[in-house]
């Protein structure tokens, strides 16, 4: 995969919990948005315009899962994978504000290394972090049921 192709939503990506599944596809639509707009206008206010949204986005989505951690006590059963979870958060946000201040000071960042961070962080985030929790909760509710 390069930077420059739109992130297809299939069945792979999908946990099973319906709110983290609705607000992923909300995350896919707007990389591929950000993406899309980003091909005519790298003007670097619009660049950090849009890491902007997209950090806000994604911190409201993290905070989301982190809430159906404790809810689900993931946080107590699975100790080590939600560490690890949590970690993949910071050190997201810590990427992406990184990216936004370097843009502030005026140095800015390729098409191409944003999107390829952006898109490959989030696939591979989902496919291998957030399916985890998924299956976790899936499995909870269905043993409170
Ligand atoms: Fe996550």
């Amino acid at each position: 995969m390069n930077g420059h192709e739109p992130i297809e939503w299939n069945d792979s990506f999908a946990t099973g919990v319906v709110e983290i599944d609705e607000q992923h596809r909300i995350l896919v639509n707007t990389l591929n948005e950000a993406n899309a707009k980003l091909a005519d206008n790298v003007n670097i206010d619009f660049v950090e315009q849009i890491t902007q949204d997209l950090l806000s986005y994604a911190l409201y989505h993290f905070e989301t899962e982190e809430q159906l951690m404790q809810k689900n006590g993931y946080i107590d059963d699975s100790a080590a994978d939600a560490d690890r979870h949590l970690q993949q958060h910071r050190s997201f946000s810590g990427k992406v504000v990184a990216v936004r201040d370097n843009l502030r000071a005026g140095i800015p960042i390729s098409r191409e290394d944003l999107i390829t961070f952006l898109n490959g962080w989030l696939i591979n985030h989902i496919l291998n972090t957030d399916k985890k929790l998924g299956a976790f909760i899936v499995a909870k509710r269905t043993a409170g049921t």
